[in-house]
């Protein structure tokens, strides 16, 4: 398959700054588009991100050295994107702009193929199974309810409390029973970056403790993000977990702090899920160092953190041949593209993390969710 043209344009995001969208035009006149999020709370070894306007100028500088060339797949298109940057951090054509047109010809293929977007990734992932043989199964989802840290505007230095539960309409009516309480309370309804509440005042218990009211036996997932707060604020999680029905902790400590990584892993790792997010940014050298070191069972999976498809599921493959637990997530500044909602059911994660039932940009990834699940 060849491409035809390109075109890229600013849009803006979740929180109105400028990012940008691109197109990806086949020869056969299929076209796909992807809009690149980016993030709030981004963890340092994340490949670079170039500003929207310079990233436009980099698409049309070196589109004519994509346009006419045989890609047979994504991973073609992803080489030679790798090839022509030739960085570590992605720092000449940027992460943005290599993931906007890896994203876009993904999905274009995908049409040409006349597959959904979700099996075509599944194709590329596990190209020795046929489609006819696969049962399609959903991800678990943690939705999020309270959010805190560098999200929102409460006192909780956690940055997000999530319910985790089995089918999409359950979390709502959690999320939906908690805005109601608080409303009884007189406290604000307002929504932080991804959709949930955080109101003034709330502190850690706080929020963990409104939530496990409207809980059956359903778990809570926290994401501590801890690089983004001062050491004193990480939590104390031995009191957390004896008193709160948590089973799965995302970045408890400091993303250089590989050595309390271990220690943490070493007392939890049986017990609970030991998620790893800013500490390997969807990086395979990170998530090689992240096994050998034993520090987490299971990882985030963010495709803008390391610019193309080809490197993600590289890390997908990665973390599952070792056993670890798969989790695709948003970014705090996304778009309406629902890409990643595809990416969850192609890969077969075991959960997707992508926000509150709220704020469109969110919301279109959930409802594309409820398509899958209805085509599968
Ligand atoms: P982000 O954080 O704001 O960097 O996307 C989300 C997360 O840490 O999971
Ligand atoms: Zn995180």
């Amino acid at each position: 398959m060849q491409i035809r043209n390109i075109y890229g344009r600013k849009i803006l995001n979740s929180v109105g700054n400028w990012t940008i969208e691109v197109k990806v035009e086949l020869d056969d006149g299929t076209v796909g588009s992807a809009s690149v999020p980016g993030g709030l709370s981004k963890g340092a070894s994340e490949v670079d991100t170039i500003e929207a306007e310079a990233a436009l100028f980099i698409i049309e500088e070196i589109k004519d050295e994509l346009i006419g060339i045989e890609f047979k797949s994504t991973f073609d298109l992803d080489i030679k994107l790798l090839q022509m940057d030739n960085t570590e951090n992605k720092s000449k054509l940027g992460g943005n702009t290599l993931l906007g047109l890896s994203v876009a010809f993904t999905k274009a293929i995908a049409i040409t193929q006349r597959h959904e977007t979700y099996e075509y990734i599944h194709k590329l992932l596990n190209p020795e199974i046929p489609l006819e043989v696969i049962n399609f199964k959903m991800p678990k989802y943690m939705m999020l309810m309270l959010e805190g840290g560098a999200h929102g505007s409460s006192d909780a230095t956690i940055q997000e409390f999530m319910a985790i539960v089995n089918e999409i309409p359950r979390g709502v009516e959690i999320y939906n029973s908690v805005k109601k309480e608080l409303h009884n309370l007189g406290k604000s309804t307002n929504v932080g970056a991804e959709g949930a509440f955080s109101p003034e005042g709330f502190d850690n218990r706080m929020s963990l403790e409104i939530m496990t009211k409207f809980l059956r036996d359903e778990k809570i997932a926290l994401d501590v993000a801890a690089s983004t707060i001062p050491k004193e604020d990480i939590p104390n999680y031995d009191e957390l977990l004896t008193d709160f029905p948590i089973s799965s902790i995302e970045d408890p400590l400091g993303e250089e702090d590989w050595a309390n990584w271990e220690f943490f892993a070493s007392k939890h790792l049986n017990k609970i899920q030991v998620v790893t997010d800013d500490l390997t940014t969807t990086n395979p050298k990170l998530l090689t160092e992240a096994i050998k070191r034993n520090v987490g069972n299971a990882i985030i999976i963010k495709p803008n953190q390391i610019g193309t498809i080809y490197e993600t599921l590289k890390v997908v493959k990665m973390a599952k041949d070792a056993g670890w637990k798969v989790i695709v997530s948003h970014r705090g500044t996304d778009t309406n593209d629902d890409f990643i909602s595809d990416l969850a059911v192609g890969i077969q994660s075991d959960y997707v993390k992508f926000g509150s039932p709220a704020r469109g940009e969110r919301v279109a990834k959930y409802n594309r969710l409820l398509e899958i699940a209805a085509l599968i």
